[in-house]
């Protein structure tokens, strides 16, 4: 049976600069609200056009990063472990991505108190194992307690590059046993693990990683990225993927790209649960 793949995506409608919570954020480089909205719908279009059914969340006013639909959660078949932001200025997202979730059919988990975690930001699943960014906007712990609720394996990576905060910055699964990042980003021991679990890893340089070429949403065997990686480009059509470029310039402005401003709410290509539910850890 084939399904046809599920996004989350949310309209820039009250997306701006309006604070400073990564080192890409600087409030006095606006993003522009018409190029902001075309860069958006060209996303939205590609991705329509591969045959993906967009879910529209609807924008809310004093929410500027509410596009970032990657933080809303983690979705793991039926169930949606919702996030926990780290910075005050995010948290109003949260009952907004709760609602959504709870409307759409999933159960919604959530952590402990003072536990933080940013969802599909930093949590992605390869194969069976789900690989765990912390240390800017996620906890580790967070990421542990989610392995154990949701029964699968975790890896966490600790973050070192303020300007890759997000593991979705730095670290990109293409499939069960491909992925891309940027090993800058990780410490020896991160690296040392991404390598030792994932057989095909492609690296991406440091300055094609400041493009936000790891950001990208992957579909089939499509991958949508920000322009400005050509090498990266190259490197993914002889693995045998299809390369499609975007500008997203605007959202690089608030630490954002392609994936960011998605969630793949029927799984990602990537996790093996997707393929075979029934083989791997079924939430409670
Ligand atoms: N301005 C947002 C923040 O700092 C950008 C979030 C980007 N999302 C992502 N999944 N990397 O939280």
């Amino acid at each position: 049976m084939v399904r046809t793949p599920r996004i989350l995506m949310c309209e820039p409608e009250y997306y701006g600069i309006e604070y400073e919570i990564n080192p890409w954020m600087n409030r006095q480089v606006r993003s522009d609200p018409d190029e902001s909205r075309r860069q958006w719908w060209r996303l939205h279009d590609v991705l329509r056009d591969l045959g993906v059914t967009i879910a529209r969340l609807d924008p809310v006013p004093g929410l500027p990063d509410l596009v970032f639909t990657a933080n809303a959660g983690l979705v793991f078949h039926k169930t949606f472990i919702s996030s926990r932001f780290r910075h005050g200025v995010r948290q109003g997202e949260t009952p907004v991505f709760e609602r959504w979730a709870s409307a759409h059919g999933f159960e919604v988990v959530t952590l402990p108190p003072r536990y933080h975690f940013e969802g599909a930001g930093d949590a992605l699943f390869c194969g069976e194992a789900l690989f765990a960014g912390y240390r800017f906007r996620s906890d580790a712990r967070s990421h542990q307690w989610v392995g154990e609720r949701l029964g699968v394996a975790v890896l966490p990576l600790e973050l070192v590059d303020p300007r890759f905060y997000h593991l979705d910055t730095c670290f990109c699964p293409l499939s069960e046993d491909e992925a891309i990042y940027y090993p800058g980003a990780f410490d020896d021991y991160g690296r040392s693990v991404l390598q030792d679990r994932i057989p095909n890893l492609l690296e991406v340089s440091a300055e094609e990683a400041v493009s936000f070429s790891c950001n990208a949403v992957v579909v089939g065997k499509t991958v949508i990225l920000n322009d400005g990686s050509p090498k990266l480009a190259r490197a993914l059509q002889g693995w045998g993927y299809e390369v499609r470029p975007l500008r997203l310039s605007e959202f690089i402005k608030a630490g954002g790209s392609a994936k960011c401003l998605t969630l793949r709410i029927d799984g990602e290509e990537a996790a093996a649960w997707k393929h075979d539910p029934a083989a791997v850890g079924v939430a409670r």
